[in-house]
C-alpha cells in the first residue's frame, strides 16, 4: 500500500500536526497513521507561549519534550510552532506588575529570553521553527498586535535574530494564513524581502493551507507560490485542511462561496457527507496536490493540520457541535476513498 511519504519521496516532505494526547500514546491508531505516512511532525499546541511559558519564571516542558522525543524516535523532521504570535501569547509578557504595558526594552528582553530558552533547549533537535506567525493583515499591512504596538516592526527581525543566536543551524520560518490573497502575499513578500536585504536569516515561508470548500482558487495559491519563490527562500504548505462547513452567516457564505448551493446540501450537524460534496472535496484536494507537484521544486514540505477528521480543530468551530471532514483520514482511521489517486499521481510524477 502506497503511503504519503513514499509517494512524495524526492518531491517534498509530508507532515502532520500532532496533539498532546497522541504523543502521550492515548490514540495508538492515530500514531500508527502518523508513523506510517508522514516524515515530518509539528506540535499543534504544546509549544505555544501560553502552554510552554505560562508565567515569567515558569516553563512547562513535559509536553514539548515528549513531542520532540516522539518525532526523533520516529526519524521525523521536526518543526517547532510557534515562537512569536499575537494569539495564545501568555498575557504576562506584555504587562508590568500594575497591569500597564511594559516598555519596548522590557518586551524585547522578555521576547529574547522566551525565544532563546526554547530554541536553546531543542538546539540540534528541532529542525525548523515557525519564528513569527501571522504578522500581516489581509490588506498587506502590519497586524497591530501587542508585539507591534510595543516594539514596532523591528520585533520581527529581532525574533529571527534571537532564534538564530540560540541555534544557528535550525531553519527559521515566517508562517501565515490567507497567503493566496494578492494584497497579503505582496505584504509578506515585502516583509521577507526587507528582512533578507538587511541580512536577517529567514530560511522559509509557511503558507498555511486552511482551505475552504471553495476559496482560495488553486490558481491563486499557485500564483502566491510563484511570487514568493522569487525571494529564493524555501516554501512550505503548512496547516493543510479543508473545511466543508459553511460559515454560520448565510450572507457571508453566499458572498464568498462559489459552491454555496452545494454547501447547503451538507448538514453540518450530521454524521456524514453527501456523495456530491465528498466528491467535490476530493477533486479539490487532488487539484491542490497537482498544483503542489507542479511547483515541487519550490516546496520543501506539505504538512496537514491534524491526523484525521476526528481531532481537527475545525470541528466545533466557530460553532459548537458541528462536525467537519477536513482531512484525508476519516474518524475510523481509514484513508479516504480517492486519496490513493493522489498518491498514485505523486508516485508517477
Ligand atoms: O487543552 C485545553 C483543555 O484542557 C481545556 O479544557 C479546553 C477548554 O477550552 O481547552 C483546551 O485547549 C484548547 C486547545 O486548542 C487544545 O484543544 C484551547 O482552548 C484552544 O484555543 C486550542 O485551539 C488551537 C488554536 O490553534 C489556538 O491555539 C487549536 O487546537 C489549533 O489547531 C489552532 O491552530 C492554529 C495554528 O496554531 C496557527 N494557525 C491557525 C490554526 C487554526 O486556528
Amino acid at each position: 500500500e502506497l503511503t504519503f511519504k513514499d509517494a512524495f519521496e524526492g518531491k517534498f516532505l509530508v507532515g502532520t500536526a500532532l496533539n498532546v494526547e497522541q504523543v502521550a500514546g492515548n490514540e495508538p491508531k492515530a500514531i500508527e497513521i502518523a508513523k506510517k505516512h508522514f516524515n515530518s511532525a509539528v506540535a499543534e499546541n504544546c509549544m505555544k507561549m501560553e502552554n510552554i511559558h505560562p508565567e515569567e519564571d515558569i516553563f512547562f516542558w513535559d509536553e514539548a519534550d515528549a513531542f520532540v522525543e516522539f518525532a526523533e524516535k520516529n526519524n521525523m523532521h521536526i518543526v517547532g510552532h510557534t515562537l512569536v504570535w499575537h494569539s495564545q501569547a501568555a498575557p504576562w509578557i506584555f504587562v508590568d506588575e500594575n497591569g500597564e504595558d511594559v516598555s519596548r526594552e522590557v518586551l524585547i528582553e522578555r521576547m529574547k529570553h522566551h525565544i532563546q530558552t526554547i530554541v536553546g533547549r531543542y538546539k540540534g533537535r528541532v529542525d525548523g521553527w515557525d519564528v513569527v506567525n501571522e504578522a500581516i493583515e489581509g490588506d498587506g499591512s502590519w497586524r497591530e498586535s501587542k508585539w507591534y504596538q510595543i516594539i514596532g516592526p523591528e520585533y520581527i527581525e529581532l525574533a529571527f535574530q534571537f532564534a538564530q543566536e540560540a541555534d544557528p543551524e535550525a531553519e527559521l520560518y515566517y508562517n501565515d494564513y490567507g497567503v493566496s490573497g494578492k494584497a497579503k502575499c505582496d505584504g509578506i513578500y515585502d516583509l521577507v524581502s526587507n528582512l533578507l536585504e538587511k541580512g536577517v536569516k529567514v530560511d522559509g515561508i509557511g503558507l498555511q493551507g486552511h482551505l475552504n470548500f471553495d476559496i482560495p482558487l488553486i490558481s491563486e495559491m499557485g500564483a502566491s507560490i510563484e511570487k514568493l519563490s522569487s525571494l529564493g527562500v524555501n516554501l512550505m504548505v503548512t496547516e493543510l485542511d479543508m473545511t466543508i462547513v459553511p460559515w454560520p452567516s448565510d450572507e457571508v457564505t453566499a458572498e464568498v462561496s462559489l459552491n454555496y448551493e452545494l454547501s447547503k446540501e451538507y448538514d453540518p450537524y450530521s454524521e456524514g457527507l453527501p456523495d456530491s460534496v465528498y466528491q467535490e472535496v476530493m477533486d479539490r484536494y487532488t487539484g491542490f496536490f497537482e498544483m503542489f507537484l507542479r511547483h515541487h521544486e519550490k516546496i520543501t514540505r506539505v504538512t496537514f493540520w491534524g491526523v484525521h477528521d476526528g481531532n481537527s480543530w475545525r470541528n466545533d468551530w466557530p460553532i459548537e457541535g458541528r462536525t467537519d471532514f477536513p482531512l484525508l483520514f476519516d474518524r475510523n482511521y481509514q484513508m479516504k476513498e480517492g486519496v490513493e489517486n493522489i498518491l498514485e499521481m505523486a508516485k508517477n510524477w
